[in-house]
């Protein structure tokens, strides 16, 4: 046989024919169709292959021959797409009391009187995966699931096989439009396909909603084409004209324009919300598409409009959550998990059971006090409920199942994982490893988050792999990300080599973590997994400081408990002593200052960009507002002031640009004077921000 040495040049050229077809045959498997048929090794060694002819024969190197491809492939996966309008999620109410409690709220924001009815649309919460579809000049150009929000996927290829989905909208329809709405299968669908894989020897699916995700998110268009999916709109994204006053217009709209709705219901009040609440209840094992609760939106849009939003969910709009299903299952015995900040967490190991169609072996039990309160031992009978995306719970143990063979669980006061001592701190009711920086678990937990979605969201390095790479001492701090390429391009044992791996696996992480070399300051904040700061505290801080510089030089001040620095560290929305407390206390640890040091290096942080870019001559301006304002309540006041990109504060400094004074103002109004600051009664300040 011919080997690469003695092959004649046409020999060469006939071997390189087939070995690029083949290669080309590959990509379109792995990329197109999200089916490969060899593992990453071997595809890697026919690229070999071909690149050794080619360094024989170099005129066989052609511009079309796979190797020549410049960051050849496309990348692995969809392509992302910033949402125009973000998009967002539903805050949820479980109980009467709680959906009394929502409509207060309402009520209280917008300054209702006791006799104005609030009218709500209720609608049934799908069980699916919620899509944007942008329609322009009628025609749909680009459907992207949610994502985080901001940022989805490019799911275009995939929604255009759905056939109840129209591709075009008829005259009349605005020249933009962007429909919001889940994607979901039908039970019917969902049993069949199920039966299907079962037959050709295929994983099935656990549940529908499940199999309507992982339809959509098929790399191949034909399988998601196979798939029998249903889509349900239920709200709107970007529009160019105002066509409806209503919520319940918006449905017969859509509708008319052959978008499929769900039926709903209008309620009053409360007596009608319930009554409606039960009646889909009892109908909900008899609809052919999962539900898992009813969703309340006030249908008043000029209503919706100024009740804006809280963090990422509306304030006019709530999700009444259907009861938890429950199973009853044995305790097998209870795990210590230690999470980033070193709070020890108990899990019970359950003997697997199915609740609600998934599978369920693992549930929370909160803390130490939880156990000895519903005095669970191991060895018991327990219930166990499934409710949504919620982690499973144990919620009773049946006593009368007891044998005298179950053994109480003693809490460790020693952290599992480093230990060091495990301390409960006077009024805590979580005990904490107080090993920090020693502790593996914390360091490993504390990089999970940083790559978490909210975070740096690395496509391709969530947290199996950091497990990984944290035993194999590749990554051990947030910086080893972004020297990994470095590192790994000098090592004798590289990524790609390593089991799972190949070339092109390694290329894409490479290419995942490079493209997060930019980030915007309020992902940065919240990636380094600051006690307390959370998502919405991050962008706060994001907005008000502007830049990390800003930040970092704010908090060393701010550690004089007596600066202008700390007060006004205090005076932002949320944070209090506590916040303050954890972040002036990362800020001022040694470790972090050379973590960030290290860390900053490699990376660009942008500007928080607010999600509403606003024109208004109030944004980036700081305002207090005092004393009794009559024409709209304090809450609506500061929202809208928010939505425009004001900030808003609690105490009048030299920073502050207006203070508006209602009736009766005391001392903030008389410090504002003082300092010379801008004063504006109540409706000056609405004829300011209405220009
Ligand atoms: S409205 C601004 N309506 O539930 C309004 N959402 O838990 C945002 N969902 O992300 C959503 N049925 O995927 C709305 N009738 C319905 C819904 C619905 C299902 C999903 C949606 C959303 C999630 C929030």
């Amino acid at each position: 046989m011919n080997t690469l040495f003695d092959m004649s040049f046409e020999d060469a050229k006939a071997q390189h024919k087939k070995l690029a077809a083949e290669i080309r045959r590959h990509d379109a498997l792995y990329y197109q169709q999200d089916e490969p048929e060899i593992s990453d090794a071997a595809y890697d060694e026919l690229r070999r292959e071909l690149e050794a002819l080619e360094q024989k024969h170099p005129d066989l190197a052609q511009s079309d021959s796979p190797t020549q491809r410049v960051g050849a492939a496309p990348a692995q996966g969809f392509k992302k797409v910033q949402h125009a309008v973000p998009m967002l999620s539903l805050s949820n109410v479980f109980s009467e009391e709680d959906v009394q409690g929502f409509l207060d709220k309402i009520r209280r924001f917008l300054g209702l009187r006791e006799e104005d009815n609030i009218e709500l649309v209720a609608e049934p919460k799908i069980d699916g995966l919620s899509c944007s579809l942008r329609y322009v000049d009628r025609k749909l150009v680009q459907a992207a699931t949610r994502g985080d929000g901001a940022e989805g996927e490019d799911i275009t290829e995939n929604i255009k096989t759905i056939k109840e989905i129209p591709q075009e909208l008829p005259a009349g329809a605005p020249d933009i439009l962007e429909v919001r709405g889940e994607i979901y299968m039908r039970r019917s669908a969902f049993t069949k396909l199920n039966e299907d894989l079962a037959a050709q020897g295929k994983k099935i699916f656990a549940n529908p909603r499940n199999a309507a995700a992982g339809s959509v998110r098929q790399l191949n268009p034909k399988i998601t084409a196979s798939r029998p999916l249903g889509f349900f709109g239920y709200a709107l994204g970007e529009v160019s004209e105002d066509f409806a006053s209503t919520h319940e217009e918006i449905r017969k709209k859509l509708s008319a324009w052959n978008i499929p709705e769900t039926p709903y219901a209008l309620c009053h009040d409360l007596e009608e919300v319930i009554k409606n609440y039960n009646k889909l209840q009892q109908e909900r094992p008899d609809l052919d598409y999962e539900i898992d609760g009813i969703v309340y939106k006030v249908n008043r849009l000029d209503w919706q409009e100024r009740l804006g939003f809280v963090s990422r969910a509306p304030r006019w709009a709530t999700a009444h959550k259907f009861p938890a299903q429950q199973a009853i299952t044995k305790l097998l015995g209870i795990d210590i998990q230690v999470g980033r900040t070193g709070a020890l967490t108990p899990v019970a190991r359950l003997e697997p059971i199915t609740v609600g169609g998934v599978v369920v072996s693992n549930a929370t039990l909160h803390n130490e006090d939880e156990i000895k309160r519903k005095d669970v031992r191991i060895g018991d009978y327990v219930t166990v409920q499934r409710a949504g995306d919620v982690i499973p719970q144990i919620t009773g143990v049946l006593t009368e199942k007891r044998d005298g063979k179950q053994a109480e669980f003693i809490y460790p006061d020693h952290c599992p994982v480093c230990g060091s001592i495990a301390i409960r701190e006077e009024g805590e009711v979580v005990r904490r490893c107080t090993g920090g920086l020693i502790c593996e678990a914390q360091g490993v937990e504390r990089l999970k988050h940083f790559v978490s979605r909210l975070a740096f969201d690395i496509d391709g390095l969530g947290a199996k792999i950091i497990e990984e790479f944290w035993a194999d001492q590749l990554i051990r701090k947030p910086a080893d990300i972004f020297t990994l390429e470095q590192r790994n391009r000098e090592s004798l044992t590289p990524i790609r080599a390593r089991e799972g791996w190949g070339d092109l696996s390694e290329k894409n992480l490479f290419e995942a973590i490079n493209t997060r070399r930019t980030i915007p300051l309020n992902r940065f904040v919240y990636a380094l997994g600051i006690r307390q700061i959370g998502e919405a505290t991050a962008k706060r801080l994001a907005a008000i400081y502007g830049t990390f510089e800003n930040l970092q030089a704010a908090m060393d001040k701010a550690q004089d408990r007596e600066s202008e620095a700390y007060a006004e560290l205090l005076s932002i929305e949320d944070i209090g002593p506590s916040v303050t407390d954890d972040l002036l206390g990362f800020f001022a640890e040694e470790h972090n200052k050379e973590v960030l040091l290290d860390l900053t290096a490699h990376l660009t942080i942008t500007p928080f960009e607010a999600p509403k870019t606003s024109d208004s001559a109030v944004a980036g301006k700081t305002v207090v507002f005092t004393g009794t304002l009559t024409q709209l309540t304090r809450a609506e006041a500061k929202a809208r002031a928010e939505s425009l990109g004001a900030k808003v504060s609690g105490s009048v400094s030299k920073k502050t640009d207006y203070v508006v004074a209602g009736e009766d103002s005391g001392s903030k109004l008389k410090k504002a004077q003082e300092l010379g600051v801008n004063v504006l009664s109540e409706q000056e300040w609405l004829d300011f921000i209405a220009e």
